[in-house]
């Protein structure tokens, strides 16, 4: 069901304001350095799906950057964000958080006396294609030529915007990325295969982000009896999968059946995919 449209609130620095009437001063630190990190968390009727594991996510990442920002005191702003939005009959909606080191002249090095800026924004967004739920969609590959620390949701996506383009230039939806012939993640998306009845993810190193969906469907498989592998793999096995898969937060579970233009997994969605949909559906309506 679609909310009530009303005019957007978010919530920016500690007060609730209209969408129209934010703004962030030029000099601060996400503008000028995408010196920040960010978090999307999905809503279903008003639920925010698996919220402690992204605030957990986003904790570790603004530690990792030294930006002291206590996670946890963001959850009611989520919950009043959606009552201000009228977002508690959406079918789907997402919280979206940014939070950066702050206001400060432009230099490298930390500032002395910046206070970090957060912004949280409620939308309401179309959720999950049942087209691609059940069909799947193409994919490109392409090299990962990002940074060192993916595990920290940054707001620096230069490389992954520009992956996600060449997919839309050549006609796909999707991209997956490599490196040095291993398979990393997706775009915006966390990556698996099907080899030989076993389900495969790259390792939740400094290579890929540990998407929350990646985790819950990797609990979910393990619990439905589902052989489970997090290592690295090629991508020799990527084009001879019997079944490729992406997660995320605002995807969910997506079949692809079609990667640089060749079938793959015989072009359609695999039995442990269909599967993996029906338990992580599951879990998403008694979350
Ligand atoms: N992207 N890998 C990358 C590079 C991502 O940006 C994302 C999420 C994922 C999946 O993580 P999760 O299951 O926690 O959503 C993997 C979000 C949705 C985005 O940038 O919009």
């Amino acid at each position: 069901m679609m909310a009530a449209m009303s005019e957007p609130v978010v919530h920016l620095n500690g007060e609730y304001v209209p969408l129209a009437s934010a703004s962030i001063p030029i000099e601060d630190r996400g503008f000028l350095f995408a010196d920040a990190c960010y978090e999307v968390t999905l809503v279903v009727e008003g639920r925010c799906i698996a919220i402690d594991r992204h605030l957990a996510r986003l904790q570790r990442g603004l530690d990792e950057l030294r930006i002291d920002v206590d996670a946890s005191a963001l959850e009611p702003i989520h919950h009043e964000l959606i009552r201000r939005n009228e977002l508690a009959g959406a079918s789907f909606a997402s919280v979206y958080v940014h939070i950066t080191r702050g206001v400060a002249p432009r230099a490298h090095a930390f500032p002395a006396n910046a206070s970090p800026t957060v912004l949280l924004r409620a939308q309401e967004i179309t959720g999950p294609s049942p087209t691609m739920i059940e069909h799947g969609t193409a994919a490109i590959t392409a090299a990962d030529v990002r940074w060192g620390r993916v595990d920290i949701k940054t707001t620096g996506l230069l490389p992954n915007v520009l992956a996600q383009q060449a997919a839309v230039d050549a006609g796909a939806d999707d991209v997956i990325l490599h490196r040095d012939g291993l398979v990393t993640e997706g775009s915006h998306t966390n990556v698996f295969a099907v080899l030989d009845d076993v389900l495969v993810t790259a390792p939740a190193d400094h290579r890929i982000l540990p998407g929350v969906t990646r985790g819950i469907v990797l609990e979910l498989a393990e619990g439905a009896g589902i052989a489970v592998e997090q290592r690295e793999w090629s991508t020799e096995e990527l084009t001879a999968a019997d079944e490729v898969l992406m997660t995320s937060t605002t995807a969910g579970v997506r079949p692809i059946v079609e990667i640089d233009g060749r079938g793959v997994g015989g072009g359609r969605r695999g039995r442990i995919t269909e599967r993996l949909q029906a338990e992580f559906a599951a879990f998403v309506a008694r979350a």
